[in-house]
């Protein structure tokens, strides 16, 4: 094994990806926890479309949480489980009182064009240090919202 970890990724690198998931992490539960925060406060006749499109994303968003953690283990070190560290380190804010359909849709589609950045960041990371695991993981997540990206891109334009 030598310098590497279990799962044969050089330790150094390892702990680098890692330190970039945590922030990746943070920035999810702090999206998970806005978009929640989206399906309580929607108003509007847009209700009961959005209510739902919300609950649609932040149950995705949860998966991701868990997933992110996860992969983090599995790398070898320790994900970030305290909302006062996830606050220290993530890029996204968190959002109160959102009533207005539009603005939560703008919010959700700045919240993630910022997580696709951050994701082929990692992915740079990833690539030299060989790991495929969080190679893939990152690919289908940027592939999925992208593509989000063109449908809330799109809900916004309507009318
Ligand atoms: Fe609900």
């Amino acid at each position: 094994m030598g310098n590497n970890n279990q799962i044969g990724i050089s330790s150094k690198k390892a702990q680098q990806l890692a330190a970039k998931l945590n922030e990746l992490l943070a920035a999810y539960q702090v999206f998970y926890m806005n978009v929640r925060g989206l399906h309580w406060n929607i108003n509007g006749n847009n209700f009961f479309e959005l209510h739902l499109k919300y609950e649609e994303l932040y149950n995705n968003l949860q998966l991701k949480v868990d997933e992110v953690a996860e992969r983090i283990l599995t790398l070898g070190a320790v994900p970030l489980h305290t909302f006062t560290d996830y606050m220290k380190i993530s890029a996204l804010k968190e959002a109160k009182g959102i009533h207005n359909g539009a603005e939560g849709v703008t919010l959700i589609l700045e919240s993630l064009g910022k997580m696709i950045v951050m994701q082929r960041e990692i992915l740079k990371l990833s690539g030299d240090a060989e790991d495929e695991g969080t190679n893939a993981l990152m690919s289908d997540y940027i592939r999925e919202q992208e593509k989000m990206v063109w449908m809330y891109a799109a809900w916004l334009k309507k009318g």
